[in-house]
């Protein structure tokens, strides 16, 4: 499959967040700079992600006279990160849209069979008219991020993005065609899992490098 050419897949070029992406693959990024960095590409994706976000005219009375002006409306966004390592990228979201509503997904891969296993999912209520980012800085088989949109799914959400930082293309593909309605906005694909679902070159374990657990 070629990604670049699919609609409703974003791989992005940008110099900044390639830049960024380099210093987290980085093993000996510490704790501190890597959930800075993870942050700012959350940021830098989610300018490009929110480009479509609705907007609405208000009245607004600058110093020379009233006007009638877009803004986003309250009730249009929710972000949604997948436990642990989406909530890395949340951050970095909020300070783009700081009314939006989170809601949270808990899922673990089995070690050994590295299937997600979900503990946990709270999300907005009402969903239905919200666009709803979906964070998680890895796509490796794509079966969290599959699992999570199915849940959120049967909660009635509609319009969904899922932001990651690198994704293998076996993920990529997993998800895509699990989910073709969904807008996948990807900082950098990568070359392959390797035996155990790691992604290669990757970044190692982002949840761990994010909370600074191991
Ligand atoms: C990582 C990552 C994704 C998942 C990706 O989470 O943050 O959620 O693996 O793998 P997949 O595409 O093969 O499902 P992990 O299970 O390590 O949990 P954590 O974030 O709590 O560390
Ligand atoms: N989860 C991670 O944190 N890293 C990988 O490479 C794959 C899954």
């Amino acid at each position: 499959m070629n990604f670049r050419e699919e609609e409703n897949v974003v791989i992005f070029e940008h110099p900044l967040i390639q830049h960024k992406i380099s210093l987290l693959r980085d093993k000996h990024t510490g704790t501190n700079e890597f959930r800075k960095l993870v942050e700012e590409i959350a940021m830098l994706e989610g300018y490009e992600a929110l480009s479509d976000l609705p907007t609405e005219l208000q009245e607004v009375d600058t110093p020379i006279e009233t006007c009638m002006t877009p803004m986003i409306a309250g009730r249009k966004l929710a972000i949604v990160p997948i436990l642990r390592a989406g909530l890395g990228m949340v951050s970095g979201l909020l300070a783009l849209v700081p009314s939006a509503k989170v809601g949270h997904i808990g899922m673990y891969r089995d070690e050994e069979t590295h299937e997600p296993v979900e503990y946990y999912c709270k999300l907005p209520n009402p969903i239905e008219e919200r666009t709803i980012c979906v964070t998680d800085p890895m796509l490796a088989t794509g079966g969290s991020a599959v699992d999570a949109i199915d849940q959120i799914k049967k909660h009635g959400g509609k319009k969904i993005k899922f932001l990651c930082i690198i994704a293998a293309p076996e993920g990529l593909e997993r998800l895509h065609k699990a989910h073709p309605d969904v807008q996948i906005y990807v900082g950098s694909l990568d070359r392959q899992l390797n035996k155990d679902a790691y992604i290669c070159p990757g970044l190692g374990d982002a949840g761990d490098r994010i909370f600074g657990t191991k």
